[in-house]
């Protein structure tokens, strides 16, 4: 492990006023997003929305890295150059999205647990031979009746500390991402807890395993009410738990924070993350944001698949990325 050269990747992700654009979606995922625009899920029409992203004018303004799927990692654009070529070009730090998805855990009704650790120090070998420089790992912990239970948390925790450890012994920053999924109608507090819970449970179990810390990114949710709570936390609260949260759990060494949206709407996305920046100005970690959806959402439908509106497309996604940004410094 080069720690050296992780701690540079990690500060390179993590740069201001940058934050990282998830584009990872696996070939199910966007498919639902493509059919939500009436688009067939074809390699050729994959291909044609992602260069549609890459090839944003100014991206790398705003955007320091972007976690790929493997068949974009591996992809060529219509110039005929390869998607991570394109995006070194450009000054972006092309990283990899290693686990396989979230199954069913057994024994565990309505819980998951992310698979993809058996060969993956292979996988890893091949993706940093081919350029990548960061990967990124899902654990989802859904809130429910009597959910999580600790052997969700636990078994999610410790596959998130064995992949991050795989990870760095191929000298790739692990982006950890254990996402308490927004889904439900519970209150702010229930999901302080269950995240403080999990946060806690991962950082055990990455001091176990002696993860790098200064070359580590936490992708976490934001601590927040659910969203069929009927009265949901504001912007403030949203704001000072999350961080009430990371102070309590996070060691100061860590690399950095980049949030997922996670089903956000793009305002609450942008409004959370200015006020944690604005309000908490003396924080040891970065606070930036690693969205898919609050990034690419409003683009996709302003594409709808149609040649002629990629401009207008590339316009919407560039603000998006452009006041995600001024979030990520408390300057919205
Ligand atoms: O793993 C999830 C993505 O990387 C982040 O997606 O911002 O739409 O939650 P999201």
């Amino acid at each position: 492990m080069n720690k050296k050269h992780l701690e540079s990747i990690a500060n390179k992700m993590l740069e201001k006023p940058k934050g990282i654009l998830a584009m990872d979606e696996s070939n199910p995922t966007i498919a639902k997003r493509l059919a939500s625009i009436g688009v067939e899920n074809s390699e050729s029409n994959r291909r044609k929305y992602r260069e549609l992203i890459v090839t944003t004018p100014n991206l790398s303004n705003f955007i320091s890295g972007t976690i790929l799927f493997d068949e974009t990692f591996r992809q060529e654009m219509s110039s005929g150059v390869l998607f991570i070529e394109h995006l070194k070009n450009i000054g972006i730090l092309p990283g990899i999205k290693v686990d396989k998805g979230a199954k069913d855990l057994s024994n565990h009704e309505n819980e998951k647990i992310t698979e993809g650790l058996d060969g993956l120090r292979e996988r890893l070998e091949e993706y940093s031979k081919l350029g990548a420089k960061f990967c990124k790992w899902r654990a989802v912990i859904t809130i429910g009746n009597k959910i999580p239970s600790k052997a969700c948390i636990f078994s999610n925790c410790n596959a998130l500390a064995r992949y991050a450890s795989l990870c760095q012994e191929n000298d790739l920053v692990p982006i950890v991402e254990p996402e308490v999924l927004i889904d439900g109608d519970y209150t702010i507090e229930k999901s302080y807890e269950v995240t403080k819970e999990t946060l806690e449970c991962l950082f055990h179990q990455i001091n176990i395993f002696n993860i790098h810390l200064p070359g580590t990114v936490l992708k976490p949710s934001m601590v927040i009410s659910g969203n069929k709570n009927n009265s949901r936390a504001d912007y403030n609260q949203v704001a000072e738990m999350t961080i009430k949260c990371l102070s309590e759990c996070l060691p100061h060494e860590l690399a950095g924070i980049a949030f997922l949206s996670g089903g956000q709407t793009d305002d609450e996305s942008t409004n959370h993350l200015n006020l944690m920046n604005k309000k908490f100005m003396e924080l040891p970690w970065r606070v930036t944001f690693s969205y898919a959806r609050a990034i690419q959402q409003s683009a996709l439908k302003a594409w709808g698949g149609i040649d002629n509106n990629i401009v207008k497309s590339q316009e919407v996604l560039i603000n998006r990325a452009s006041l995600c940004s001024k979030a990520s410094i408390g300057q919205l």
